[in-house]
C-alpha cells in the first residue's frame, strides 16, 4: 500500500510512522513520498531515511500543486504534523484517503486556529479534566471529519502547556499506527 505523508514541523509522528513500518508494525505499507508546505525538520528526516521528498511553498496554489504530485495509486495521505488548508476540491477527490492527527479530543478544541501550542494553552484555560488525540479522516471542514481513533488521558493540576504537549505526543504515537493500519485494512 502506498502512503504519502504530509508534514510542517519537527515530523516526530513521520518518524514513528517510518519506524512501524520498518517495524511491521503497520503491515505492507511503503512511503512512496512526504510533501513538505515549507522547510522543516520532517523533511530532512524524509531525506534521512531515502524517501522521495519535495517542498511545496505554503500558498494560494497548494492544493493544486500537491494535487499533481500525488501519484493516482496512493492508498492514503497522512497528515503528520501538517499546517496548511487542504481546498475542499482535494479533500474531496481523496475521501476516506486522508487521515490527520489532532492533539485533543476532537470535536472539543478544534477548528480554525486550534493547532500547535494553541490547543494545549486553551485546553489548561478551560481547566480541562481531561486531554488526548484524535485521529481522522479530512474534510474541507477543518477537523470536522469522522473520527477513526481517539485517547485521552487526565489533566492534573500540575499540567502546564508544555507538559500537554509532551503527553499527547505520546498518545499519538501509540494511536497513529493502530488507526494507519485501520484505515488501510490491516
Ligand atoms: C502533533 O501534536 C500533531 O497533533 C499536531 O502537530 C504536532 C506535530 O508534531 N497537528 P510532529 O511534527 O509530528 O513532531
Amino acid at each position: 500500500k502506498n502512503i504519502v505523508i504530509l508534514v510542517s514541523g519537527s515530523g516526530t509522528n513521520l518518524q514513528r510512522i517510518i519506524d512501524t513500518i520498518e517495524s511491521g508494525e503497520i503491515e505492507d505499507a511503503k512511503i512512496s513520498l512526504v510533501v513538505a508546505d515549507r522547510a522543516c525538520y520532517g523533511l530532512e528526516r524524509a531525506k534521512n531515511h531515502n524517501i522521495e521528498n519535495m517542498l511545496i511553498p505554503r500558498g494560494k496554489n497548494f492544493s493544486a500543486e500537491l494535487g499533481k504530485m500525488i501519484p493516482e495509486n496512493t492508498d492514503l495521505i497522512v497528515l503528520a504534523g501538517f499546517l496548511s488548508i487542504l481546498k475542499q476540491e482535494f479533500c474531496e477527490k481523496w475521501s476516506g484517503k486522508i487521515i490527520n492527527i489532532h492533539p485533543a479530543l476532537l470535536p472539543k478544541f478544534g477548528g480554525k486556529g486550534m493547532w500547535g501550542m494553541n490547543v494545549h494553552h486553551a485546553v489548561i484555560a478551560a481547566k480541562e479534566k481531561q486531554s488526548g488525540a484524535t485521529v481522522h479522516f479530512v474534510t474541507s471542514g477543518i477537523d470536522e471529519g469522522a473520527i477513526i481513533l481517539q485517547k485521552s488521558f487526565e489533566v492534573t493540576e500540575n499540567d502546564t502547556p508544555e507538559t500537554l504537549a509532551e503527553k499527547v505526543h505520546h498518545i499519538e504515537y501509540e494511536i497513529f499506527p493502530i488507526a494507519i493500519n485501520q484505515v488501510l485494512g490491516n
